[in-house]
């Protein structure tokens, strides 16, 4: 069973916008898919979302691993559990960037949101193409560093290449056999850092993925589900993506 999560990043404006986006995906999505479909909309419309559309696993686009102080800006588990929220993505590469995450941080959020019994997706990936492979998976140990066998089911791993993200310039989709191979590795150090229980482990893939390639990714033997940008926000293509993947 393929696991497909939308990210909508800082998209759409208005309410009225998200509430017809998810009408669409709704409407499109076949019942029996709910259960392996995630969206992540922004923040501030998690909670009228969250009570519209209650068969939908929605997820926030991060979170703050404090549970309460002077940090302004921030969000909390606690908080988003109070809306109904059970799932969440940390270390998205625009986090990392722009805001300036680094993988310890990434670590402290994956530990706080295991501990507090979210789902968590965590994403790594290198900045160029033609990146070492070592430097992806020295991230996705420190960002994984000390965390409880217990808790690896309920986390999932987003390989996301930087460069081949939709809105990065002259982005391509990475070649399924490519990625695959790099998953590939990240479940090995992940075997070498938990042994048999990181097994429970997902792993996605994320850049570029849209109806048309999203069968060759998702039919890769390592490849367990997609972690979709740019196409989550047309209901019919994000719909056609998790159909394929059935
Ligand atoms: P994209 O985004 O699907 O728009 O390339 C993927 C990502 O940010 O992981």
């Amino acid at each position: 069973m393929k696991l497909i999560v939308g990210n909508w990043k800082l998209n759409p404006s208005t309410l009225n916008e998200a509430v017809a986006l998810t009408s669409g995906v709704n409407y499109a999505i076949k019942a029996e898919d709910f259960e392996r479909t995630v969206l992540l909309p922004p923040f501030i419309f998690l909670e009228e979302l969250v009570k519209k559309f209650k068969q939908i696993a929605w997820g926030a686009q991060d979170v703050f691993w404090e549970a309460r102080g002077a940090y302004t800006g921030e969000v909390s588990l606690a908080m988003l559990k109070d809306v109904g929220i059970g799932w969440v993505l940390v270390g998205h590469s625009e986090r990392r960037r722009i805001f300036g995450e680094s993988d310890e941080d990434v670590n402290k959020k994956i530990k706080a949101a295991l501990a507090q019994d979210f789902n968590v997706i965590a994403a790594v990936g290198e900045l160029q193409r033609g990146d070492e492979a070592d430097e992806i998976i020295d991230s996705f140990k420190k960002s994984a560093a000390g965390l409880e066998t217990a808790d690896l089911a309920r986390l999932t791993v987003a390989y996301e290449p930087v460069w081949a993200i939709s809105t990065t310039p002259g982005a391509q989709a990475d070649s399924p056999a490519r990625s695959n191979q790099i998953i590939g590795e990240l479940k090995h150090a992940a075997f070498k850092m938990f042994g048999e229980p990181s097994k429970k482990i997902k792993f996605l893939y994320g850049g570029s993925v849209t109806s048309e390639n999203a069968l060759k990714f998702l039919s890769q033997p390592y490849i367990d589900g997609a972690l979709v940008g740019g196409a989550s926000l047309s209901a019919e293509e994000f719909a056609a993506i998790v159909s394929v993947s059935r």
